[in-house]
């Protein structure tokens, strides 16, 4: 696979009809030295930003919607994002070591949890996320955070092509999306050096079983959800892709905390897509989004 021509192709989705006129606002941002950048729970940038700066800053963000991953504080503006991203990356911060490290997170989004691993001094990090508008956030963000983080605009089927391996590698919130979860599992094995490891969430249905869910057109109003596993099941996903250990790190419940409605989308949201009587099922009658987070590592048990 020529991975190079790839991005060049992929680079002129950025010239897109719908992101164009987002890439022409970017284009337009003032230059602004921040004089603190926080990357905490809310990635932080502040500075001394003029009134007009602040208010072109916001226009730009409004713009940007939705906002799926967060919260971020931009010279004032502060992006309420659909998913408070801190959670998640908070509850996996304490299993991970990243300090040298080569780090790919695939499915990056707008690169929350890149801004966020900076603080623990890897090596490199790089962002896989096919979407053109992520990019654009991402983008708009690191415009002024100034990181040499990579994004490219790649898929995980790309990951084996790489140039490169990696010594962590994330894939959150992706597998569930992918009609051949094995197969992704392997690419994620491919994609790692041999002492690597790999940190992955995904949609887990409760029992004993190797067994999966297959919704039937959506899963939690979401329509590319292809199969959602019991942890038994992925364990064996995991085995049949070559990782030997196969470690739950924890199980959860989305909850209305981590996932709303705020201004920053434009959609429906959780609340919408769980059944009004009986919070614990979806619309469709499925069991309520629980999600499962797992290290897994090629070397022997
Ligand atoms: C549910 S979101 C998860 C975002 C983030 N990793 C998280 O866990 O919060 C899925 C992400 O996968 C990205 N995506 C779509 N197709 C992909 C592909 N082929 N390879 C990698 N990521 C993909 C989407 O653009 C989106 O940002």
């Amino acid at each position: 696979m020529d991975i190079e021509s790839i991005k060049k192709e992929r680079k002129l989705w950025l010239k897109w009809k719908n992101i164009a006129p987002l890439r022409e606002l970017l284009s337009k941002l003032p230059d602004i030295t921040a004089s603190k950048i926080e990357l905490e729970d809310v990635v932080k940038i502040e500075g001394d930003a003029t009134k007009k700066q602040r208010e072109y800053i916001n226009e730009v963000s409004l713009a940007l919607r939705p906002w799926r991953k967060g919260p971020f504080e931009i010279f004032g503006t502060f992006i309420d994002s659909e998913w408070k991203s801190n959670i998640k990356y908070n509850l996996l911060k304490k299993y991970f070591d990243l300090k040298g490290k080569s780090v790919a997170d695939i499915g990056c989004n707008n690169g929350y949890y890149m801004f966020r691993m900076l603080k623990e001094k890897p090596k490199e990090i790089v962002g896989f996320d096919p979407s053109p508008l992520f990019k654009t956030q991402f983008d708009f963000i690191n415009r002024y955070v100034k990181s040499d983080i990579v994004y490219e605009l790649l898929g995980v089927e790309h990951l084996p092509f790489y140039h490169k391996k990696f010594d962590v590698i994330f894939c959150l919130g992706v597998l569930y999306h992918r009609s051949d979860p094995i197969v992704m599992l392997k690419w994620l094995k491919q994609g790692l050096k041999k002492d690597g490891e790999v940190y992955l969430d995904t949609f887990y249905i409760e029992g004993e079983e190797p067994i999966a869910l297959c919704p039937a057109k959506t899963y939690s109003k979401i329509s590319n959800i292809h199969f959602v596993p019991t942890v038994a099941a992925l364990k064996n996903w995991c085995e049949k892709a070559g990782f030997n250990s196969f470690e739950v790190l924890a199980k959860k419940p989305t909850t209305f905390e981590e996932q709303r409605k705020t201004r920053w989308i434009l959609g429906e949201s959780l609340e919408e897509f769980l059944d009004k009587d009986n919070p614990n099922l979806t619309v469709e009658g499925y069991p309520a989004p629980k999600r499962v987070y797992v290290r897994l590592k090629v070397g022997s048990v």
